[in-house]
């Protein structure tokens, strides 16, 4: 079965080369308009979207492969300033408001993102944004933090679709069935021939480092711990900056 909607949806590309043209201010009004017609826990739209489509500043954030850039934060500041203004105790900054927000900018970002793509434009979301310091890169205040990050433009390039597993090995029906070494072997099988598949003088190098199938190029040869660690660190930096508290 299908529509213009999973059509659009299947359609999707990860665009790493962009072309400089602007995006028309209309599309970027429609693509916001879009975003923020998502769910939203409590309707309380508990999240900021920044869209940086000035030259310099993107330039500045090292984002300037793409025409423009839109954040989605988590933005408890917001709602702190309308419950002073009220007379409303603030006590959002704590795990629930930081999760239920996360939820809330992120689903927003991929409402962009899904319209984005049906207007023509190509996307990229940059996991980095993460351990950004938003304070200072954003001039964001207290209560916020980065959810997510993605570049919009027009695609200078048509990549092939990108795989994925199986649909059993993400779906459990009714409740999670733990797989077997086996079912996992399978799940896992094409994404392991394309560790076999890579030129010899490539094997030869990652070998060096210790690296001898797929779950080792993906972790000891590209996602280290090392830079996990570094990553997490950044993140609960900017948790402790952004003034949410690790205890309730
Ligand atoms: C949360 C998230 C973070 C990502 N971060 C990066 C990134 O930092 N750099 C990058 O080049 N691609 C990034 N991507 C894109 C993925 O690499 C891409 O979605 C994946 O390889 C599948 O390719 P496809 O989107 O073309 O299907 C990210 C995607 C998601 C959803």
């Amino acid at each position: 079965m299908r529509n213009p909607v999973t059509d659009c949806l299947l359609n999707h590309r990860s665009i790493r080369k962009f072309k400089p043209d602007p995006i028309e201010p209309g599309k970027i009004d429609a693509i916001l308009h879009a975003a923020i017609r998502t769910a939203t826990a409590g309707n309380l739209q508990a999240y900021a979207l920044v869209v940086v489509d000035d030259p310099k500043r993107l330039k500045e954030m090292k984002l300037d492969s793409a025409p423009a850039a839109l954040f989605a934060l988590v933005d408890q500041y917001r709602l702190k300033r309308w419950f002073e203004v009220s007379g409303t105790p603030f006590y959002n900054d704590q795990a629930a408001n930081v999760l239920i927000s996360f939820w809330d900018a992120t689903i927003a970002l991929q409402n962009a993102v899904v319209a984005a793509e049906s207007l023509g434009l190509g996307t990229l979301y940059l996991g980095t944004v993460l351990s950004e310091n938003v304070q200072e890169v954003l001039g964001a205040p207290q209560y916020t933090f980065p959810a997510g990050l993605v570049l919009l433009g027009y695609a200078d390039e048509t990549p092939a679709l990108r795989p994925r597993l199986p649909l059993e090995a993400v779906v459990h029906r009714n409740r999670y069935h733990v797989p077997t070494d086996e079912e996992i072997r399978g799940f896992y099988r094409e994404e392991d021939a394309r560790y076999e598949a890579l030129p010899e003088e490539t094997k030869a190098m990652l070998r060096k480092k210790g690296v001898t199938n797929r779950a080792q190029h993906r972790t000891i040869g590209h996602y280290t711990e090392e830079l996990i660690r570094r990553e997490s660190e950044a993140i609960l930096a900017n948790l402790k900056r952004a003034g949410f508290r690790f205890t309730p």
